[in-house]
């Protein structure tokens, strides 16, 4: 069966392309879908791709993510900063996470330089705008594919 990452995307990411283009570029979040899957697909994974504005809706999807996909692509946008709920979820989830963020939260105001998330991440890709999602899917497929050989050779990750 073909491996499901998990892409979901925070408040305000649906307005790529029209929000801050001098921060953000002119990407529009359904190129970058477009883009995730297209990358996937010659990665051997399937996608499954989604954005909300509201918190309480992020929550409920990485709770659902547990034990249904092999990995998540996590862009919180302005809930990276602020919510510890953000951070339970993942932990309840327990599934290889990739923290992904267009711009490079270290370049810009201080408070977007501390992640709730960033605990609950394998790592962070940041500031590579819309290819960090690749960069971030190539990341889980080494993962994956490393974990795989790891559990065939009888050692644990
Ligand atoms: C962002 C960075 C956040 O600080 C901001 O609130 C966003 C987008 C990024 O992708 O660069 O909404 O996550």
């Amino acid at each position: 069966m073909t491996p499901t990452v998990l892409i979901l995307n925070g408040p305000n990411l649906n307005m790529l392309g029209v929000r801050q283009p001098e921060v953000y570029g002119s990407e529009t979040l359904s190129g970058i879908e477009a883009a995730c899957r297209s990358h996937a697909g010659r990665l051997g994974l399937a996608v499954d791709f989604r954005q909300s504005n509201h918190e309480g809706e992020l929550v409920t999807w990485l709770q659902e993510a547990r034990g249904r996909v092999a990995g998540i692509i996590l862009n919180a946008g302005a809930y990276t900063h602020t919510s510890v709920a953000i951070l339970d979820a993942l932990l309840v989830a327990e599934t290889p996470t990739v923290e992904v963020h267009l711009s490079n939260i270290h370049k810009r105001e201080p408070f977007r330089a501390h992640s709730y998330v960033s605990s609950a991440a394998v790592g962070m890709i940041s500031g590579f705008g819309g290819h960090g999602y690749l960069l971030a899917l190539d990341a889980l497929a080494h993962i994956l594919s490393a974990h795989i050989v790891s559990k065939d050779s009888g050692k644990t990750t």
